[in-house]
């Protein structure tokens, strides 16, 4: 079947991360029509009117309402940031089992209303409930994206853009693997206009950077309770890509069959992105000390994998 075209986006989950990807939404005038499902109708109503009563000051006329699962039936895209969130002291990982749970019926149901789209997930452990989407859904992987380290990424081109004194726009660098943990910087490609960065820091400001970024969301939660900001700007970033047909590289979570070495793994990755979903992986040279500390990442996702039923 031909995947669904257009641009109505359904957003599953209406939390502080699903409202926070609808206002950043609105603002950048991407998408006409926008339907947001969450168990909690009240809210969702409320946001469905205070988010229409910023339309008449955003770049784009849309429609923003609430709706249920039978809308997916012709969305080109689904947003799942649905289920419960991370708590002070707890890892994204600590949340699997709730999570894959609460995803077998959401998947289900959106899949039962006909969708024939592509799937973007950002609820955590994302790599895991990625997968999970993938298997549930029966879609081709290039149309199930997890949010993958498209915020650790941001996080990472944000500090070194603040060492450097040059816009995080300017400066090309990825954190892959896992989004969680077990995650790492990818120094040995990281640059500003072709310039590598890595022998222009000290290992032990690389490390003070690497350990900002991975602990930047317990720092976040612990101050405020949840990330979600950030997160809806990387996901409205992975929409636009999808929507315009921009055939960018984003670092996003997406299934590896053979890339790097490994099979059967969600894991964040750069990767092509076009009208299509993820169109390509790319595969970054890496040094054996980057190649060992994937080879953890990848462990630590199989082995949740492997230990839960999809
Ligand atoms: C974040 O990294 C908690 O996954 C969320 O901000």
């Amino acid at each position: 079947m031909n995947l669904t075209l257009g641009n109505k986006i359904v957003l599953v989950g209406n939390g502080a991360v699903g409202s926070s990807y609808s206002y950043a939404l609105l603002n950048q005038g991407i998408c006409d029509d926008l339907i947001i499902v969450d168990l909690n109708e009240e809210k969702a109503k409320g946001d469905v009117m205070d988010l229409n009563h910023g339309i008449a000051y955003a770049p784009t006329a849309m429609k923003i309402s609430y709706g249920s699962f039978e809308d997916c039936k012709d969305a080109a895209l689904v947003v799942i940031c649905a289920g419960a969130a991370q708590k002070p002291g707890e890892t994204r990982l600590d949340l699997v089992n709730k999570n894959i749970h609460i995803f077998k019926s959401i998947v289900n149901r959106i899949m039962d209303s006909g969708f024939n789209g592509i799937f973007i997930v950002a609820t955590n452990p994302v790599d895991i409930l990625s997968y999970a989407t993938w298997k549930f859904s029966g879609l081709p992987k290039e149309r199930v994206i997890g949010s993958g380290t498209v915020l650790d990424s941001a996080r990472f081109k944000y500090l070194l853009g603040e060492e450097f004194d040059t816009a995080a726009v300017s400066v090309h660098g990825y954190i892959i693997g896992e989004h969680g943990d077990s995650q790492l910087p990818v120094w040995s490609s990281a640059n500003i206009a072709g310039t590598p960065i890595s022998n222009r820091l000290s290992d032990e400001r690389k490390e003070e950077i690497a350990f900002h970024v991975r602990d930047a969301a317990y720092e976040v939660i612990n101050a405020k309770g949840a990330t979600y900001y950030g997160i809806a700007m990387g996901l409205v970033r992975i929409t636009k890509a999808i929507l315009r047909n921009e055939n960018v590289v984003l670092p996003v979570g997406t299934l590896l069959e053979g890339e790097y070495g490994y099979h059967d793994v969600y894991i964040g990755i750069p990767a092509v992105i076009d009208r299509s979903g993820v169109k390509s992986i790319v595969e970054l040279t890496l040094t054996d000390e980057e190649k060992s500390k994937l080879a953890k990442s990848v462990q630590t996702l199989k082995d949740i994998q492997d230990s839960n039923k999809f």
